[in-house]
């Protein structure tokens, strides 16, 4: 529990399923007051009934990648709760194809969602954050991905705006380190989330031969990446700014290299 989270307000960008869910129910559990956004009714809907304190979340059900919405949900959280203190920008697309046959309009609706959409998030939160007192103002946390720091077949529009996301996020941190906000990026592994596990059902032998190839031989849950974000948005990590913190059991400590020795460290 991070005693310092209680009753600080969080927005937190595609909260209807998986690891936004999972970052929802866990500020809920450490007391924050929670805006909630996706695109999607229903999913916004199921993880507001699932909060410990569903009275002390409101939703709004809009396109992250529309440049309103994020000033919309900065508005909402000071209407309602009358602070911003933490912000999570995890709503992204993914549109698989390679890049020598990437269409236009799936290049611009990747990156409008992943990276428009967090940077209007960004914006957003550094202009309600400075209405803040005290030494820590506000913590930023933008979601990236393991793909932002490798070439992945088929994720080329996806790994290149979570590339750019990566470089925005230390931006973000030097302007705004003298103001007490900080900026900081996660880069998730895989995470059993529908999406995902739906992806590894295309895998040979399926999810479980899928994760199998991993270095940890699991995927990772989204309350793993829920602890991380809670960790950041928290005051423990006051010194912690414009930092890139890989949270994917050790799949980017590895090389690609053709192992000599395939039954090692299983
Ligand atoms: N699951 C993984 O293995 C994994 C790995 C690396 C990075 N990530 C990143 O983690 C984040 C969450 O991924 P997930 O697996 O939980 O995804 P998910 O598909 O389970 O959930 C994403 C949510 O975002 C919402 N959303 C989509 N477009 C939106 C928009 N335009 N505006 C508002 N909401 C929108 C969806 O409705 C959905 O509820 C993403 O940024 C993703 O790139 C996930």
């Amino acid at each position: 529990m991070y005693k310092d989270l209680e009753a600080r307000v969080a927005v937190i960008t595609g909260a209807g399923s998986g690891i936004g869910r999972a970052c929802a129910l866990r500020l809920s559990q450490e007391g924050c007051r929670l805006v909630l956004n996706d695109i999607d009714a229903a999913s916004l809907e199921a993880t507001r009934a699932l909060l410990v304190a569903p009275d002390l979340a409101v939703g709004l059900v809009a396109d992250i990648g529309a440049p309103e919405t994020a000033d919309e949900l900065a508005a909402l959280a000071l209407q309602s709760f009358g602070a911003l203190h933490v912000w999570v920008n995890n709503a992204a697309l993914v549109r698989w194809g390679q890049v020598a046959d990437c269409r236009n309009d799936d290049w611009d609706a990747v990156f409008r969602v992943t990276l428009d959409g967090a940077f209007y998030g960004i914006r957003s939160a550094i202009h309600a954050m400075r209405g803040n007192q005290g030494p820590d103002r506000g913590s930023v946390i933008n979601i990236a991905s393991g793909a932002a720091l490798a070439g992945e077949e088929g994720l080329g529009a996806y790994g290149a705006a979570k590339a750019a996301l990566v470089n925005l996020t230390r931006t973000t941190a030097v302007e705004h380190a003298r103001e007490g906000i900080r900026c900081n990026v996660l880069l998730p592994g895989p995470i059993a989330t529908p999406g995902m596990l739906a992806a590894a059902t295309q895998a040979p032998g399926g999810v479980a031969g899928w994760e199998a190839q991993t270095v940890p031989g699991r995927m990772g849950q989204p309350e793993e990446i829920a602890n991380a974000v809670c960790f950041l948005a928290s005051s423990q990590a006051s010194y912690i700014n414009g930092a890139s913190l890989s949270v994917d059991g050790g799949v980017s400590a590895r090389t690609n290299s053709p192992r000599f020795n395939q039954t090692a460290g299983r």
